[in-house]
């Protein structure tokens, strides 16, 4: 899950490199690297450690002239980050340089080759056999040389080569790992994803598999593996490069948090036409829908818990059977798929290499495949028979928030979609239905207006060792996800429960002043919820409980109370989640971490 730029024009490439860089360090953050063809040679500059490292160490690029150049940010897969295994890596004789973002499957076996060919390694990465491969292959013609080579290689990729032999080119390629071009008077752009060149062009080409790019200052030809040309369509991206700044903001997460009525706005209201939800990029309607016997919702991590919240939600409401698995486990299992079975695969991304593998294994078993998606163009969004992209606009910081919401909310409007279309609801129970999902994005705002609140809460909490969220129904899905959002930014033990559940062992854990996150949004269970705060309250708990405003029969058993607008049971979760995430958010930034890039994660999982 790195990140890889490349550069050739008329500026000076390191610091374009360096600044394209800064964009993608979501994707990795362990290490970086540039390689600059100085007139010369290839010069290479690598450290561990975030790019500022790098930054500082470059004079953020000045030091390093040359207008041909290639950059890496890593998150580590194979060997440590340590200064040697940063990317670039330089085939010997410091012929070739590559970057890549993928894991190569079949690397030990290239290198034992290499090795008896006379090959030295000084890196444990799996990246330096592109390197020596490539020059092992190179015949004077490197468009040649590149595809030998990914001929060879089996895995993912997505892959900035230089050589020193051709001054004014670079070579881009991908297999199952983001790369686009983007397109420029001044020069031509390669990138793991569009932040990195929109300060520059909003002019892209979005690659398919084993589409080798030569990027030249004032041309760039797509081919083939047989270097057949390949005529491609601009993409003309229309957001703003602000929407992926932080604007005065002091993390990125927080920004996006402030975001959610917006991004919940534009997910939703586009989707409501005379009365009724319309999702035009679905061709699922009226029979298709009577004909869907089973729903598989498979996805990783929030996106996961997405699915958690919209199994209750689309079963409740359509009456149809969903199953929810995780990407990485549907992949490997023998999922009982019919061509009654509609798979709705969720990911901000797109990209993520799980959730890729599970769609296709779905495809490929037979499943019609409905995807969830917020990257426009993404593999994910490009191999599905039917797309509902969320608007929430670029995410940056590691944690999600506004994907998160605004992923529910298409499950909102898929559940009622459903129901809809199976002529379950009357038009005046429709119209009613669309009312509360209308009203969603003000009380979102309302929510956040009590920041204040959850901040105060989160220094009393701050310095817990465990906490654990409980919840039953949809609140036990917002459960997970507030659990997850704590630990990953704070990095404070927690677990979540359905509250029901936790006496089953569990509660053996709970010991005097234990945090516990009680989340009792739902009517129907709210005396069931009561009980189980009293059981974790009489083996010493402190609970922290979330509830509607108006039952205030909890403050009797919970040590403190964060309310929520009165609101219908159903929409709880998308305003439920809100205080949780500024519960993480604060926490993380009162112990000082690093909210936007947590440790050992990157937001785009690319590899398996
Ligand atoms: C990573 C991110 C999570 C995200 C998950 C799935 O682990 O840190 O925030 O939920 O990947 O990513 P996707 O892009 O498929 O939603």
């Amino acid at each position: 899950m790195c990140g890889i730029v490349g550069y050739v024009g008329k500026q000076q490439a390191a610091p374009i490199l360096l600044q394209g860089l800064s964009k993608l360090e979501y994707r990795g953050y362990d290490s970086a690297g540039v390689a600059v063809f100085d007139g010369d040679g290839i010069v290479v500059e690598k450290c561990k450690g975030r790019l500022k490292t790098l930054c500082d160490k470059l004079d953020d690029g000045n030091s390093l002239k040359g207008t041909l150049g290639i950059g890496h940010t890593r998150w580590a897969t194979h060997g440590e980050p340590s200064d040697i295994n940063s990317h670039p890596h330089m085939s010997d004789k410091g012929r070739i340089a590559v970057v890549h973002n993928g894991i190569i499957e079949n690397y030990l076996k290239i290198k034992e080759y290499l090795i008896q060919k006379g090959y030295v390694f000084v890196s444990e990465t799996d990246t330096e056999v592109i390197a020596h491969l490539a020059d092992y292959y190179y015949s004077g013609d490197i468009l040649d040389t590149v595809i030998k080579v990914i001929n060879k290689l089996e895995g993912s990729y997505a892959l900035g080569i230089i050589c020193k032999d051709n001054p004014d080119e670079f070579i881009a390629v991908r297999k199952d790992s983001p790369l686009i071009i983007g397109l420029s008077e001044d020069g031509n752009f390669a990138a793991s994803d569009i932040p990195a060149v929109l300060p520059y062009t909003r002019r892209i080409y979005l690659l398919e598999d084993k589409e080798i790019v030569r990027v030249r200052r004032d041309e760039v030809v797509v081919c083939n593996t047989d270097r057949e040309v390949v005529q491609k369509e601009v993409f003309e991206v229309d957001w703003n490069v602000d929407a992926a700044e932080k604007g005065g903001y002091e993390h990125f997460m927080f920004k996006e948090i402030m975001e959610q009525p917006r991004a919940l706005r534009d997910t939703v209201n586009p989707r409501i036409r005379d009365g009724k939800i319309v999702l035009d990029g679905i061709s699922i309607k009226g029979k298709d829908v009577e004909n869907i016997d089973n729903i598989y919702i498979v996805a990783c991590g929030s996106a996961y818990h997405v699915g958690v919240v919209g199994k209750y939600i689309i079963e409740k409401l359509s009456r149809i059977h969903v199953e929810v698995d995780l990407a990485s486990e549907f992949r490997y299992r023998t999922p009982l798929i019919t061509d009654k079975t509609l798979l709705i695969v969720i990911s901000q991304s797109g990209e993520t290499a799980d959730t890729i593998a599970a769609l296709r294994e779905g495809k490929r078993r037979g499943a019609r495949v409905l995807s969830v998606v917020n990257v426009v163009g993404s593999t994910i969004a490009r191999e599905s028979d039917d797309l509902i992209y969320t608007w929430a606009g670029p995410e940056i910081a590691v944690a999600t928030t506004k994907a998160y919401s605004t992923q529910l909310s298409v499950m909102y409007l898929l559940a009622g979609y459903f129901a809809q279309e199976k002529g379950l609801v009357s038009g005046e129970q429709t119209a009613e239905y669309i009312r509360i999902l209308q009203k969603l994005p003000s009380l979102a705002e309302k929510v956040l207006e009590n920041k204040e609140d959850i901040q105060y809460f989160a220094s009393l909490h701050y310095n817990s060792k465990d906490v654990f969220f409980i919840g039953r129904g949809v609140d036990y899905a917002v459960s997970l996800e507030g659990s997850l959002k704590l630990k990953e930014i704070s990095y404070i033990h927690s677990e979540a429960y359905a509250a029901g559940e936790l006496k089953h062992g569990t509660i053996s854990l709970i010991e005097e002043g234990t945090l516990v996150v009680a989340l009792a949004t739902q009517e129907a269970l709210f005396d069931k919820m009561i009980s189980n705060i009293k059981e974790v309250k009489a083996r010493g708990a402190v609970v922290l409980a979330l509830a509607v405003e108006g039952n205030t029969a909890i403050e009797q058993v919970a040590d403190s109370v964060i309310y929520l607008p009165k609101c219908e049971d159903l929409i709880a979760p998308s305003l439920a989640v809100l205080p949780l995430q500024l519960f993480a958010y604060y926490i993380s930034v009162i112990r000082a971490c690093d909210v936007d890039k947590p440790r050992n994660l990157a937001k785009s999982v690319t590899v398996e």
